[in-house]
């Protein structure tokens, strides 16, 4: 028997990676491939009033240059985002208008500086305040949950609490920044459509790509084999692979276009900036009696996204009286999407924040508060959690961390010129699992292969479901082949949401099982000369699994310290423990953690979206100006799990890792700086100018 799933192992395709021979998507051979470069609007809101080519296509090798007046017709769908080139109306500064179509890329870079523009502009609206008069309730928020909840009177809770918390947490535009752009090649031979692109899942761009262009799925083959990140920004297909392809039919040959770093600073989605109000109502034991968040955020005037923000508070911890609410206002801004843990993220940071702020009213120490309001059942779907360890992780932290003895007084620990300060916070992550299909063949000689459009965005689910497959056929993994990253292979869902491996798994083990027992009752319980292939789908178990709360969880401890005089801000130790099933490959499984963790300091610390309301856009659209975390920003960062079982998941028992490490992360960050300096700060990032 094979002990595969739970043993470390490097990435399958990590020696490629590094050598340079795995292939991304604008990297695949095509014949006379000629090169896509994006314009982008210069105008916030209005329309393009004419637009002149003839200044790019002067450009010795520029072929065309396509814009709404002059590009292959789209058919209408579900994402207005994608309908794109097709009309003259702007939306928002950035909005990709126009493509310019070139032999070389050089080409085509100078071909896009030289298209001419001009607008019908209007008056536009950029800025998220609490006071909008835009606010509305959307029907529903991100992936569909209500956008209101309310259990017991809130109202009359907080009124007779003994103590109350009522803080407003401010938190900026963030953006995915994956290391490798949203970028494709496209290809048309005989009406169908093939390209290579880089997405977190390409069976949904399949069906995106056949509604636009009018085609069937089969006509479409998206092929997705490595990718550079995501971070949920290329969970749906997004602008790329769509002009990709109409310049490619537009102009009769294979395109490959990338979108530049500063292209991704909106055309493809991020956070959005939000305004939270908590009130937590508790006794003087820091028991909470009544909870309240309500959240605001913005969505663009093409499409609605609505972030979940305040959903974390529903399930997260006890407290009779309850009220959640999500407004939302419509802006001529770019559309936000998805990035790590859209609304647990930014609502955790609002929610454990709270929590801290209660524990110091309180006088109660912030782990213990979290620990005395900790809850078996679900105060919001009013059902015991299949399993829920977040005191364990709370526990575990703490004594791992050193936590006992901590002296709650802020602003009391000096080591030198630093301000010294530690601080703790919760996480948890739903953990879900969507329908997919798989199969699973085997061949006389006694190896076997294992097929599923999974997607690899970096993370290293590729050998995950390597391993999943060796153990559920009983085999040693060398005698195993995955093929994942492809359209044409069965469909699975999305990389995202955490539930990758739990859904692609699910599949790969009842094929693996069914391919086993096949093998067993075929004739001399061999495989045949031509081999044997079975074929499975999860729809109707995942459908027939009970309505449960299941969740992983995590809790976060941190210190920093803070220069006295220039108020600079050094994290020096940041520590995880998470309770999120099983485990399947300790490598990969632990830069999850730490790179969920190193995003939170990054929006605790660095990350801001700094708009200019005259422009409507952006100001620091580069990673020069944009900072993200680095190594040099954590000097010591440990992530650790416990072994929790929990039966009532899926085959494989996993929870998800991808985004519980980041979901409450900033909150443990920025409670440490509290404890540090005695002052809080509730607008992110922390930067030393606030401090001073
Ligand atoms: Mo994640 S934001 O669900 O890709």
């Amino acid at each position: 028997m094979s002990t595969a799933v739970g043993v470390e192992h490097p990435r399958l395709e990590g020696r490629d990676k590094v050598t340079g021979a795995a292939r991304y998507a604008v990297e695949f051979p095509a014949d006379d491939v000629a090169y896509g470069w994006a314009v982008p609007a210069s105008a916030t809101r209005g329309r393009i009033t004419r637009i002149d080519p003839a200044p790019a296509l002067a450009v010795p090798g520029v072929l065309d240059v396509l814009h709404h007046g002059h590009a292959p017709r789209l058919v209408p769908g579900v994402d207005a985002t994608l309908f794109l080139l097709q009309e003259p109306a702007v939306h928002y500064r950035g909005e990709l208008i126009a493509v310019v179509v070139a032999e070389t890329l050089e080409a085509a870079r100078e071909g896009a500086r030289l298209v001419r523009i001009e607008y019908d502009t209007e008056p536009h609206s950029t800025v998220l305040t609490e006071h909008h008069p835009g606010l509305y309730r959307p029907e529903k928020v991100n992936p569909g949950y209500p956008p209101d909840t309310a259990d017991g009177d809130f109202d009359a809770g907080f009124a007779s609490a003994e103590i109350r918390v009522d803080a407003t947490y401010r938190t900026p535009a963030y953006h995915n920044n994956p290391m490798e752009p949203h970028a494709t090649t496209a290809q048309w031979q005989d009406g169908r459509l093939l390209v290579h692109d880089s997405n977190q899942g390409s069976s949904s761009v399949q069906s995106a790509l056949a509604e636009l262009f009018g085609l069937s799925r089969e006509a479409v083959r998206v092929v997705t084999e490595h990718v550079g990140g995501g971070f949920g920004s290329k969970g749906y297909a997004k602008a790329p692979v769509v002009l990709a392809a109409l310049a490619a039919r537009q102009v009769g040959r294979p395109v490959r276009l990338a979108l530049t770093r500063q292209q991704l600073f909106g055309p493809i989605g991020y956070r959005t900036p939000t305004i939270q109000r908590v009130r937590l109502g508790a006794d003087t034991d820091g028991r909470i009696s009544a909870v309240c968040h309500d959240a605001i955020g913005q969505t663009s005037t093409i499409y609605e996204f609505a972030e979940q923000s305040a959903v974390y508070t529903r399930s997260m911890y006890a407290g009779r009286h309850r009220r959640t609410t999500h407004r939302l206002v419509r802006l001529d801004v770019p559309t936000p999407f998805w990035m790590r843990a859209p609304g647990e993220c930014p609502g955790a940071y609002a929610l454990e924040s709270a929590m801290d702020e209660l524990a110091t009213a309180c006088g109660v120490d912030p782990v213990e508060l979290r620990i005395r309001n900790d809850t078996a059942v679900d105060p919001d779907q009013g059902q015991p959690f299949s399993s829920r360890n977040l005191v364990a992780c709370l526990r575990e932290g703490a004594r791992r961390f050193g936590w006992a003895d901590r002296d709650p007084t802020p602003g009391v620990r000096r080591d030198g010129r630093w301000l010294v300060g530690t601080g703790v916070a919760g996480s948890s992550y739903p953990a879900r699992s969507r329908a997919a299909a798989a199969t699973a063949t085997a061949t006389p000689d006694g190896t076997f292969e294992v097929r599923i459009n999974a997607t690899d965005i970096g993370t290293g689910a590729r050998t995950a479901l390597w391993q999943v497959a060796a153990d559920a056929l009983a085999v040693p993994g060398d005698r195993v082949a995955i093929r994942i990253g492809d359209s044409a292979l069965p469909p699975a869902g999305v990389a995202g949401g955490s539930m990758g491996t739990a859904s692609w798994s699910w599949a790969v083990i009842r094929a693996c099982e069914g391919l086993r027992d096949r093998i067993r009752n075929s004739p001399g319980g061999t495989v045949p000369a031509g081999g044997l292939t079975v074929e499975v789908s999860t729809a109707d178990e995942i459908r027939a699994q009970p309505p449960r709360p299941r969740y992983a969880y995590g809790a976060y401890f941190v210190q920093v310290r803070v220069d006295v005089d220039t108020g600079e801000i050094r994290l020096d130790r940041m520590l995880g423990v998470f309770a999120a099933g099983r485990i399947v490959n300790p490598t990969t499984a632990r830069s999850q953690f730490i790179g969920g963790m190193t995003m939170g300091v990054s929006m605790a610390l660095h990350e801001e979206g700094l708009l200019d309301e005259r422009y409507g856009d952006w100001v620091n659209h580069d990673l020069a100006t944009y900072h993200v975390s680095t190594c040099a920003d954590v000097e010591r960062i440990e992530a650790y799990w416990l072994p929790e079982e929990d039966p009532d998941l899926n085959p494989a028992g996993v929870k998800g890792i991808g985004e519980i490490g980041i979901v409450g992360s900033a909150a443990a960050v920025t409670s440490a700086v509290h404890h540090a300096t005695g002052i809080r700060i509730r607008d992110l990032p922390v930067r030393l100018d606030k401090l001073l």
